[in-house]
Formats: structure tokens, sequence, C-alpha cells
């Protein structure tokens, strides 16, 4: 299978419905299961921390490696604080809706880190950590959020297959192709 994504346990944080929030004062790890479960519980993984070192982003490449696996041809960088990202708080309120986007969304966190909410096969949110190396694919159709940490600072990748479309849909957006599939693809691999 060579080197492939893969998937790490361990840091990946199930939050109760409706307690996932920028200012949560802790969210609960999930301990015990042994395992990562967002293969098999969302469809939605992301590539093995250790192989990504954040700190060689210009020039790594593991990075292209991904990129071009993956097609993921086109890329920025945005920093999400107060000092650098104009409309700072409206635009956190809008990442931090539930909502969904018709093509994958994938995140590669150069510094700093935050949380992706993700909704699992039950619809219960799954809060995943980001850290510095951590890169995430949210594939089209999946409803989730995201929200800084207690840091409030994060400097990220923002990859994409072709030209890119930032247009969220906010929940409910059941009607669209990409959530269709998805759900079937939950279907069929839960
Ligand atoms: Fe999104």
């Amino acid at each position: 299978m060579g080197e492939g994504p893969r998937v790490s346990p361990g840091r990946n944080i199930r939050g109760e419905e409706g307690a996932a929030s920028r200012d949560a004062a802790s969210p609960r790890e999930e301990g015990g299961k042994g395992g990562w479960v967002l293969g098999a519980d969302a469809g939605c993984f992301r590539f093995n921390l250790a192989q990504l070192d954040a700190d060689k982003y210009e020039n790594d490449p593991e990075l292209e490696k991904i990129r071009r696996e993956r097609n993921y041809s086109w890329m920025d960088i945005i920093t999400i604080c107060r000092e650098k990202l104009p409309n700072y708080e409206e635009k956190l309120k809008m990442f931090y809706e539930e909502h969904l986007h018709l093509d994958e969304e994938i995140r590669y966190v150069l510094e700093g880190s935050g949380y992706f909410d993700v909704r699992d096969e039950e619809d219960k949110w799954i809060r995943i950590a980001m850290e510095k190396g951590d890169m995430i694919t949210l594939p089209a159709g999946i409803y989730h959020r995201f929200t800084l940490d207690e840091t409030n600072y994060v400097k990220a990748m923002r990859l994409f297959v072709g030209e890119p479309v930032w247009t969220a849909y906010n929940r409910p957006a059941d009607h669209f192709a990409a959530r269709e599939q998805y759900v079937r693809f939950l279907a069929e691999t839960v």
C-alpha cells in the first residue's frame, strides 16, 4: 500500500453536541478506543502528522507527493488571527457555522492550532484537534465547522483541486448531489 495517508490515533476529540466552541474550556479527549475513528465514521482522513514537517513546507518532497497524487494543484496560505485576517470576528463566525462544500476542503497547519468539527454517522460532532504539521482532507458533502482554540492563532495552507471555490452552504444543504453522494458513501462504509 506504500506511503499513502496514514491515520493517527490519540489526538482526535469527540465533543458533546453543542459543546464545541472557541471558548470551550476543555474538550474531552476520546480515550480507550485504541484507534482513529474518522476513516470509518466520517469518511474523512488526514495524513500522518509525522510525515509532514511544517518547517519545510516550501520545499518538502512529501508534500509535493501528496499534491501530485491527489491533484492539489492550487494553494495559498491563510493566517487566522485578529491582527492579520480582515473581518476577523465575522469570518470566525462564518467558519463556525455548520456547512458543507461541493469540493474537498484541504488544510495543512503550518503554525498554531485549531479545531475542525465534523459530523459522524449518528450526526454527532467529532472534534479534531489540528496542530502544526497536520493536514486534513474533508470530503465534499460532509457537514463541518472550524474554530480556533485558546491560542487564537493558526497559519494554514489551503489546497484545492483546480480553481478554488470557497462557497459554503450552511446546513440544511441536503439537496446537493455532493451531499447525497457523501451520505451514500457513509451508508456503504459504516
Ligand atoms: Fe468549510
